[in-house]
């Protein structure tokens, strides 16, 4: 298994120059992976006497600490889901930046399960040592459960379809690898234009697997409230379903103020350099300070 970190961080300087103008003594990092935000961020903040550094997955955290090991006097690492923010932390802090979806060093990995270009089992998780994997669902739930999972994580026309193929086929033989399900899609979804047809499909398991906008709903307003007066929360998403979440979470938070009325999105020339930044999308909030009078 390559321990490389291949990962290239998604509008770093975008979401560094939020940080830029405040003085950031404790920071959250949620979504630590290869820490490149983290590291830029402690660069830029010589002041900063905490940060704290969570991701679910134990090969981020150690590809993390090679990383940060300059620093490891202001550094805390959680292995644990952002979900459970505040077990983890008791105090205000600063800031906090959500870098959402997996790296690229989990998505190369052929063993972990998340491309449908490679053959590798059907496990998709990001906390590796979690219950549930990709091979549970597509074996175990029902037809329309599958559906469900195809239709509203996915966003995939032919949601019926794919959730019959699929179980149709396990009906035969069980369903335990990368390649075997791509091809199962394939049976039932034609190619749209350069969209590999298991895409969708695959993105409905991954969200299910790691329940990723169930613990998005439930961090957003738990992150604002350790956020102290002023400090600035930052959240980069990778798809419309991700972004929505964030977009009416601050719409209708009443203790902060947006930042960013449309979402930046990433240079052309990033695009160019780093292809996954292309869905990108960052929203800044800042918690109001309370008035007193
Ligand atoms: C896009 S990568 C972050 C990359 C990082 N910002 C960098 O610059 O290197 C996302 C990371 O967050 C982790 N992650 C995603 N959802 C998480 C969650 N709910 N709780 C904890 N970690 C999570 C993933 O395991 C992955 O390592």
């Amino acid at each position: 298994m390559q321990l490389q970190a291949s990962h290239i961080s998604v509008m770093q300087e975008e979401c560094c120059s939020f940080f830029r103008e405040k003085q950031l003594l404790t920071f959250v990092d949620g979504t630590l992976g290869a820490a490149g935000h983290s590291s830029a961020i402690l660069q830029e903040h010589p002041e900063m006497t905490l940060l704290i550094g969570i991701d679910q997955d134990p090969l981020a955290l150690t590809m993390a600490k090679e990383r940060l090991k300059n620093d490891l006097n202001r550094v805390r690492f959680v292995h644990g889901n952002f979900e459970n923010l505040k077990k983890y932390i008791d105090h205000p802090v600063d800031g906090i930046l959500l870098d959402l979806g997996v790296s690229s060093m989990q998505l190369n990995i052929d063993e972990r399960g998340f491309s449908f270009m490679r053959d590798g089992p059907l496990d998709m998780r990001m906390n590796t040592e979690g219950d549930l994997t990709a091979e549970d669902i597509v074996n175990s739930w029902r037809e329309e459960e599958l559906a469900t999972i195809f239709r509203d994580l996915g966003e995939e026309r032919k949601w019926r379809q794919v959730a019959k193929a699929i179980c149709q086929a396990r009906r035969k033989t069980r369903i335990t690898t990368t390649l075997q399900l791509a091809e199962i899609i394939s049976s039932v979804i034609p190619r749209y234009g350069k969209l590999h047809p298991a895409t969708l499909v695959f993105q409905g398991l991954r969200l299910a697997v790691n329940r990723e906008l169930e613990v998005l709903k439930k961090v957003l307003p738990e992150a604002i409230d350790l956020l102290a007066p002023g400090g600035r929360l930052g959240v980069i998403s990778f798809h419309s379903l991700e972004d929505r979440i964030v977009k009416e979470c601050f719409r209708h938070h009443p203790d902060i103020a947006i930042l960013t009325k449309k979402p930046l999105v990433p240079s052309r020339e990033e695009c160019r350099k780093n292809p996954r930044s292309r869905s990108a999308k960052v929203r800044f909030c800042e918690k109001l300070k309370k008035n007193t009078d």
